[in-house]
Order: structure tokens, then C-alpha cells, then sequence
């Protein structure tokens, strides 16, 4: 073992605690009876994502990569795997069908303390894989409780301020050069992110800021839906938060999917960028090199964009200038992905990891867009640069909005 193993088991060990933590504090925001409840219908009941997580590790650190036999295989089993059938097709299960809370919650105490005992033997990459795995249902576990009525969730969030005056748009030159996207191999990556390579950008456009409700509002009233994340009452708008109802922030950025993005840009007349537009404008400079986040060096905070947990719902499109881009553009991370008009697909010398061989191949369907950037719901180690998100254009759900391009 070298000098550094301690050291680095102990970090990992850490960024596993609080990975566990920020999971726990979710699942306590729930009265029981939730767990039982199917917010999305796409999605499996809460109760399948509370065995989940640790039936997860489980199945890849400790059976799968060191090969310990299981105490509770059919645990192993039942929460292996989520799912993602195209809208409309809902699993039909009933709640009779789930194991009682106690015996999940048995199950899971029983992994963490095996986990805890295998971390120091277990392959670096595989608890990574378990951290960050853990981390991505922190957020999509708020889709899902997002989607819950509220007094199936105790409320505990107080929303971000937003301010009234309109913001405006504006469009930002990028001018023509490169852009390096994907993950060098000697760093952590999934392995979508790989391998790095650098593709030319021609010159072309960008909003500074994302598409406000306000701006979304001038297409709902000339006759397009409203979105899943608006509701209508006595002639007034509201934005249907986490936690309670508040009158649409027009500042903020619209949560949208991404056909209605893409309608919106053919309305107003533009385009959506392509994921390599967005790292052009994200990360590369004037000079000429690049940078590892949209601000620079410095490690994100919340200082630098609506990111890592602080916030539940959106904030006002210009609230973080700290955050822009080289190029002037703001929050290219934090505050709601953004879509790109780019298909999900393997960059070149892509090879599946061979533990989790579905996580990115079963996606690259032509059915699946990539996002880039970051929710308030997102974790900052997914701010690294090579990161890729992917949805199903129609799959209204996820914090996700938008900014507009030109070519
Ligand atoms: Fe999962």
C-alpha cells in the first residue's frame, strides 16, 4: 500500500458520509405515507429509491468488485436497477408489492456498516462511482418530491428573492476556436466523459442569460402549453416551488423540456447551441486557453451560481455575476441545466465501464439530449468540465432550462 492510501481512503470515506447525509436529509423532508407514492409516473415508487442507494454499493462495492457473498439477495436484486420507459408507459405495481419500511431500513443499516469495512480494500474508481451515483439521486430524488403534494413533504425552505424589474436580453459574440470536451484518462470520469478531445467552434451567438419566465411568458400567450412546472389560477401565473406555490418570478429562468426549448428558439428565431457551443462559451477565454469552470479556477460556492444544495428553486437569471463566463455569459452553471440541440451519444474511443456497462450505452438511442451546467439541486463535483447530463426531450420533470443561440 503506498504513503497515500490512508489519506485517500479517508477522503473517500468522507465524501461517503456526507453523500449519506445529504440522501438522509432528503428521505426525513417525507411523511410515511409518501414513500409509497409514485410522484412521477415514469419513475419507480419512493420506496424502491430508499433500498436503492445502498443496495447500489452494495451490488458494486462489495459483491461485484470484492466479491463478498450477500446477505439479503433478493434486496440486491429488487433495488438494482431504476427505470426509464418513454412518457406514458408507467410501471403498474402497487405499494402491496414493496417490502415494509422497517425491513428496508434493516437492510440498509446492515450495507452501510459492511461498506464501512470495505471501503479501504475497495478499488478507488468503484467508490467514486458509489459517491457520485449516490449524489445524482440527491437531485433526482428532488425531481420526484418535487412532484409530491405538499403536505406529503414537511416544508423547510425559505425561496430565493427575486426582483421585479424585467431583465434584458442580450446576445454575446463567441468568436471561432476550439473547445476541449471529454475527460483526461488518468482523472475520475463516467464513461460518457471519455476520451477528451478538442473540436473547432465557428463563430456564433449566445444569449448572456438563460430564458426567463417572462420571456417564456410572451410564447405561452401567443398559444404555446404552459410548462409542467406552471400552474394557472383565477388568471394569474404561479411557479409551483418545492415546498409552496409563489406568483411566476419573471426574472427567473424557465424550467422547460426540451421540445418546448427548442419550439421557443424556432419562435423567437434562433436556435439551441450544440454541447460543443456551450463549452466554447463556458470555458474557453479571449487569449485563447481554456479554464476548468465558467468563472475561472477557483472552486464553485454559492457565490458563483445557484449550485451545490443551497437553494430548492430557481433565482433571477442576472443574480450571479460572479459566475460569468470569460466571455460575459452567465450562470452556464447552476440555477437548471441547460438543453443543448445535441443527441446523446459516445465521444470518440468511448468504451462502456465494464461493471456498469448500461450506464451511458443504454441512452444512446437518438431518444436522449445532452445538458450541460448544473440545477440548485446539483452537487459541485459535477460542475467538472467533462460532465454530461441526458434526458428524454419530452420528460418534463428535470430542473432544466435554456438559453438561445445564433449561428
Ligand atoms: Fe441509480
Amino acid at each position: 500500500m503506498s504513503a497515500a492510501a490512508p489519506l485517500l481512503h479517508r477522503a473517500l470515506a468522507e465524501q461517503m458520509d456526507e453523500a449519506r447525509r445529504r440522501t438522509d436529509d432528503l428521505f426525513d423532508l417525507l411523511t410515511p405515507a409518501a414513500l409509497y407514492s409514485r410522484p412521477i409516473p415514469e419513475r419507480h415508487r419512493l420506496i424502491f429509491y430508499l433500498g436503492h442507494l445502498e443496495a447500489f454499493d452494495w451490488n458494486q462495492i462489495a459483491r461485484n468488485a470484492l466479491g463478498v457473498s450477500s446477505f439479503q439477495p433478493e434486496f440486491d436484486q429488487l433495488f438494482e436497477f431504476g427505470i426509464d420507459p418513454p412518457v406514458g408507459k408507467a410501471a403498474q405495481d402497487q405499494p402491496a408489492d414493496w417490502p415494509g419500511v422497517r425491513e428496508v431500513l434493516a437492510y440498509n443499516r446492515r450495507v452501510r456498516e459492511s461498506i464501512d469495512g470495505l471501503l479501504e480494500r475497495a478499488p478507488e474508481q468503484i467508490v467514486h462511482v458509489a459517491i457520485e451515483h449516490r449524489l445524482m439521486h440527491a437531485e433526482t430524488l428532488a425531481y420526484l418530491f418535487h412532484n409530491l403534494p405538499y403536505d406529503q413533504k414537511h416544508s423547510l425552505a425559505v425561496d430565493p428573492q427575486h426582483a421585479g424589474h424585467p431583465v434584458q436580453p442580450v446576445m454575446i459574440e463567441i468568436p471561432a476556436g476550439e473547445a476541449t470536451l471529454g475527460q483526461k484518462r488518468e482523472e475520475f470520469g463516467w464513461d460518457n466523459e471519455f476520451a477528451e478531445h478538442r473540436v473547432h467552434v465557428p463563430a456564433f451567438s449566445l444569449g448572456k442569460y438563460k430564458v426567463t419566465n417572462r420571456q417564456y411568458l410572451d410564447f405561452v400567450r401567443d398559444g404555446a402549453p404552459a410548462p409542467h412546472f406552471w400552474i394557472q389560477r383565477a388568471g394569474q401565473w404561479f411557479y409551483r416551488g418545492m415546498f409552496g406555490e409563489i406568483p411566476l418570478p419573471l426574472n427567473a429562468a424557465a424550467y422547460v423540456m426540451h421540445k418546448e426549448a427548442s419550439s421557443y428558439a424556432r419562435w423567437a428565431g434562433k436556435i439551441l447551441p450544440t454541447e460543443a457551443q456551450f463549452h466554447r462559451a463556458a470555458y474557453a477565454t479571449p487569449q485563447g486557453h481554456e479554464r476548468p469552470y465558467p468563472w475561472g479556477e477557483a472552486q464553485p460556492d454559492r457565490s458563483r451560481g445557484n449550485l451545490d444544495f443551497h437553494h430548492w428553486d430557481p433565482t433571477d437569471v442576472d443574480s450571479s455575476p460572479a459566475g460569468d463566463s470569460a466571455f460575459g455569459v452567465s450562470q452556464l452553471a447552476g440555477n437548471g441545466w441547460e438543453w443543448t440541440s445535441t443527441q446523446f451519444a459516445p465521444f470518440p474511443g468511448f468504451s462502456p465501464f465494464p461493471f456498469y456497462p448500461g450506464y451511458s450505452q443504454n441512452f444512446f438511442d437518438q431518444e436522449h439530449y445532452v445538458l450541460k451546467g448544473a440545477s440548485p439541486r446539483t452537487a459541485a463535483c459535477f460542475l467538472r468540465r467533462s460532465f454530461r447530463n441526458w434526458f428524454r426531450p419530452d420528460y418534463p420533470y428535470v430542473y432544466a432550462c435554456f438559453r438561445v443561440a445564433e449561428n
